[in-house]
This record gives structure tokens, C-alpha cells and sequence, in this order.
């Protein structure tokens, strides 16, 4: 089982041979937490900013399984992190309770995005004041 508190790259095996690469990604085994959602993000370019939110419960681990994005990480504390992800073997977890933006997408990128809840916008932050209040009040 793998033991992720914070904010950070997972490097997936990739199971290459001559026909070619195959990533899998198991919940609990090699993400914190057992899928319920799957979405991707795609036709997004270089002037989009996407996300600019936190969740109250669902935690996310995104790969960019074609092109090129970043994606940066605000816990509301002063720590922020970003990450380029240009590779499909690699995701970023974000933890709950995280602001997350995703930007500079190349016009091929496609963001697959596993989420640990069903959607639900209520549990969605959007307001960043908000955010900020709430991480104050934990
Ligand atoms: P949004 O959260 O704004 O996307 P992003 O965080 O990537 O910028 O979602 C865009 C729209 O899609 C919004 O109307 C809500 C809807 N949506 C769902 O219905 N289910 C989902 O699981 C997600 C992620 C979004």
C-alpha cells in the first residue's frame, strides 16, 4: 500500500516491450485511494487556467497521458508546489483540502484525472478567500 501525505510526483511502472508501453494504475496500490471518478481535460492550450479550486474530500492524482501541462499546488499555508507533468507514466497527488490550478497546456494535452469521491459540486471550493478561511479554522 502506498503512503502519500503531501503533494507529489508518482512515478508508474511502465510495462514496455517491443509492441509498445502499458501503464496501470490500481487504486489503493499505486495511488492513496480507491478510484470512484474518472475525467480528462482536453482542447485546453497555453492562455487557460484550469481547476482553481480545492476540495473538501476528493483527493485527485492527474497524468498527462499525451502532451504537455503544469499543474501548481497551494496548501493555503504559504507552501506551493509546481509540477510539469510531460510524461505518461507520471501523476501528481494532490491531497485534499488543496488549491490546484492546471495551466500551459500544449494543444495536444489530454488530462486524465482520477478522483477518489463521486462528484459533488458542494464539496468544491472556488472562492480562494474562502479556501483560506477554511484551512485557517483546521
Ligand atoms: P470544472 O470543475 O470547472 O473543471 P476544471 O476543474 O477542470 O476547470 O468543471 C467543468 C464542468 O464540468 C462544470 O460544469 C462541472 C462539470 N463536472 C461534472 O459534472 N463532473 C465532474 O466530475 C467534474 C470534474 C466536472
Amino acid at each position: 500500500m502506498c503512503d502519500y501525505d503531501k503533494d507529489k510526483l508518482i512515478h508508474f511502472p511502465q510495462h514496455g516491450d517491443t509492441r509498445g508501453h502499458l501503464v496501470v494504475i490500481e487504486g489503493i496500490k499505486d495511488i492513496p485511494f480507491q478510484i470512484a471518478r474518472i475525467f480528462y481535460i482536453y482542447g485546453s492550450d497555453s492562455t487557460v487556467v484550469r481547476g482553481q479550486h480545492a476540495n473538501r474530500k476528493s483527493e485527485f492524482v492527474l497524468v498527462n497521458i499525451c502532451g504537455t501541462c503544469k499543474v501548481k499546488t497551494n496548501d493555503g499555508k504559504g507552501n506551493t508546489k509546481e509540477f510539469n507533468l510531460d510524461k505518461p507514466h507520471e501523476g501528481v497527488y494532490i491531497p485534499k483540502m488543496v488549491w490546484k490550478d492546471m495551466y500551459d497546456f500544449s494543444d495536444d494535452s489530454i488530462l486524465l484525472c482520477l478522483a477518489s469521491q463521486p462528484y459533488d459540486a458542494k464539496e468544491y471550493i472556488r472562492d480562494y478567500d474562502r479556501f483560506i478561511d477554511e484551512v485557517g479554522k483546521k
